[in-house]
């Protein structure tokens, strides 16, 4: 499995913000569709293209483009949709699959509650949303989801992991095909599973609490 942890003053800028918490939902959705945009450009670096041909004003050239079967954008709700705009800005031609998931906070264990995604994912490249890996639970079980539909390879961008989470899917994907873009790796995760210092709960701070 290979890492990516930001290492960007501008990102760092934004996480800033985004942690504190006087800064409202508003902003906070901004901000969070801004860091995708940027963490995007890094999942997004071994994308499959194809070589195209195409004419400029002066002559002709070659290029490429996304290639075929298109790339898989799968957000995991709820908190995981705050990341969709930014990440689709990047890739437009991208297909959009769901996946429902809330963490159970006495067991931390993922339940999955809804899902729409393409029956077959052969050969395909996904790329997972989602802002918190705190115990790696959610992204466990959906990085799971994927490769048993046949999904060629796993790109997760997460906005803040924590060392466990990272740990324990790393363990979980064995020599499966399976990238981690990072944020920021924050230092630990507090008795109640919290990222720390993390930001609190992103569902709640992008949507409000339900
Ligand atoms: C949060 C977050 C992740 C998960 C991370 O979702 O968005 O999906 O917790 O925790 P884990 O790594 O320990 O599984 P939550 O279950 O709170 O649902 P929400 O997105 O609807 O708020
Ligand atoms: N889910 C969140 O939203 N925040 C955390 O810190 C951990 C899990």
């Amino acid at each position: 499995m290979r890492v990516h942890v930001a290492d960007h003053p501008l990102i760092t800028h934004k996480l800033t913000v985004l942690r504190d918490q006087r800064t409202p939902s508003p902003v906070f959705r901004q901000l969070t569709e801004e860091l995708v945009t940027l963490l995007a450009y890094e999942a997004t670096r071994n994308v499959r293209v194809e070589e195209i041909e195409i004419q400029t004003p002066v002559t002709t050239t070659t290029g490429v483009k996304i290639g075929e079967p298109r790339p898989l954008v799968v957000p995991i709700l709820r908190a995981g949709l705050g990341m969709l705009d930014g990440m689709v800005k990047l890739l437009p031609t991208a297909e959009v699959g769901f996946l429902g998931m809330a963490r159970d906070e006495e067991t931390f264990e993922p339940v999955t509650y809804a899902e729409r995604l393409p029956a077959d994912l052969s050969d395909r490249q996904c790329f997972v949303l989602d802002p918190m890996l705190a115990t790696g639970g959610s992204l466990g079980a959906a990085i799971d989801f994927l490769f048993a539909r046949g999904a060629q390879d796993v790109t997760a961008i997460c906005i803040l992991g924590a060392p466990e989470g990272v740990a324990k899917i790393r363990e979980q994907v064995g020599d499966r095909d399976v990238t981690l873009v990072l944020g920021s790796l924050d230092e630990r995760l507090n008795e109640k599973g919290y990222i720390v210092p993390g930001l609190g709960d992103a569902g709640d701070r992008l949507y409000g609490t339900v």
